[in-house]
């Protein structure tokens, strides 16, 4: 298939936290898979990671750090076009025309809005978070993007972003291509290891909660061993909440092998928790060890990475522009008599 004839998909992950296997799992393993069938754009969303407070250093090492991951976890800079969200300015200049187009109560609806307001103080809450999903519908829309791979977590902001395009479309004339979610079989939605009721979150302060991409075999061992079961015994997927901590377990182990829900039971049949948990590690180390070599080699390349950026950046303001343009037109702004 030649470029132009291949169906596009753009996906992004905030550089808000250290990457977790949840965000592999939901995210970048399809998105490596995806790279030869698609055209793709992956963006690394620094404007979503300020709707909350960041430390400016931080934020900019970890922008760096999520790029650096992104090609480290299989993406190929010569296939895929690998940018900063800010770097583009037609994300933010058509996430402020949407926000005068979306209503209040869907805004009010989201979910992840909730959860996240919920933990902090009511008068720090930025309206930047309540906006938050229309700076990700601009993100979308802009590439017209046909599919968008992503964790479970993120289905509700899709929706939106479909109807928003919808209003749009209905109002302004056909403009924007309706994006289908893309959600993994397995691995959708990893919960913590520390309370497997919950998701697992790049932003949680415990030790004990996560797997992120970049700890060592040890660290990975020591919070795989330490994570919380029940004590009936019993391997085997399951919905029950009381067995959430083993579903989780045996989801990490199925999404890593590849392996089918009745293999992955059949491959525990006769043993114990500890034995789940050492093979849980041993899927993880052996995954993360060739991502982490890899990471070593191009992080401190600024100039490979900052260049991989720069030419990314180039090539999604073309398409970006494109849309803002034919956008602007529609709703009646005056153009300024320079080309861009
Ligand atoms: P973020 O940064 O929270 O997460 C990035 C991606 O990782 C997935 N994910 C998970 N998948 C499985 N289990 C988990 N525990 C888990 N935690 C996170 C998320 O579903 C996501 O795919 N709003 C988005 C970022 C975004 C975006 C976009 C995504 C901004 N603009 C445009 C797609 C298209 C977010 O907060 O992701």
């Amino acid at each position: 298939m030649t470029e132009n004839s291949k169906k596009r998909v753009l996906s992004g992950i905030q550089p808000s936290g250290n990457l977790t296997i949840g965000n592999y799992l939901g995210a970048l393993k399809q998105w490596v898979a995806e790279q030869e069938t698609y055209e793709c754009y992956f963006c690394v969303v620094d404007l979503h990671a300020i709707t909350v407070p960041q430390d400016p250093v931080k934020l900019r090492a970890k922008t760096r750090e999520v790029a650096a991951l992104y090609i480290a976890a299989g993406l190929d800079p010569d296939k895929v076009t690998i940018f900063v969200q800010s770097h583009v300015s037609a994300h933010a200049e058509l996430a402020w025309i949407l926000t005068c187009l979306a209503p209040m109560g869907w805004l009010n609806r989201m979910t992840q809005f909730k959860d996240k307001a919920a933990k902090q103080q009511q008068d720090t809450i930025s309206s930047g978070l309540l906006n938050y999903p229309t700076l990700m519908a601009a993100d979308i829309l802009l590439y017209q993007a046909h599919a968008v791979p992503v964790g479970d977590d993120q289905r509700q902001h899709l929706e939106y972003t479909r109807d928003l395009a919808q209003r749009f479309n209905h109002m302004y004339g056909d403009t924007f291509i309706l994006p289908e979610v893309m959600i993994p079989k397995a691995g959708a939605r990893i919960m913590g290891l520390d309370n497997p009721l919950s998701k697992m979150s790049k932003s949680e302060a415990t030790d004990s909660h996560a797997i992120y991409l970049l700890d060592t075999p040890s660290k990975v061992k020591k919070v795989v061993m330490r994570a919380v079961t029940d004590s009936l015994g019993q391997i085997s997927f399951s919905d029950i909440p009381d067995r959430a901590g083993i579903n989780n377990l045996l989801t990490i182990y199925q999404s890593l092998t590849q392996l089918s829900q009745e293999q992955t039971e059949a491959r525990f049949a006769g043993k114990g928790y500890g034995d789940l948990k050492k093979s849980v590690v041993e899927v993880v180390n052996a995954t993360l060890e060739p991502l982490q070599r890899r990471y070593s080699e191009i992080i401190d390349e600024e100039k490979y990475l900052d260049g991989i950026l720069a030419r990314g950046a180039d090539k999604a303001q073309q398409m970006a522009n494109r849309t803002l343009r034919e956008v602007k037109e529609k709703i009646g702004l005056l153009p300024t008599g320079l080309s861009s």
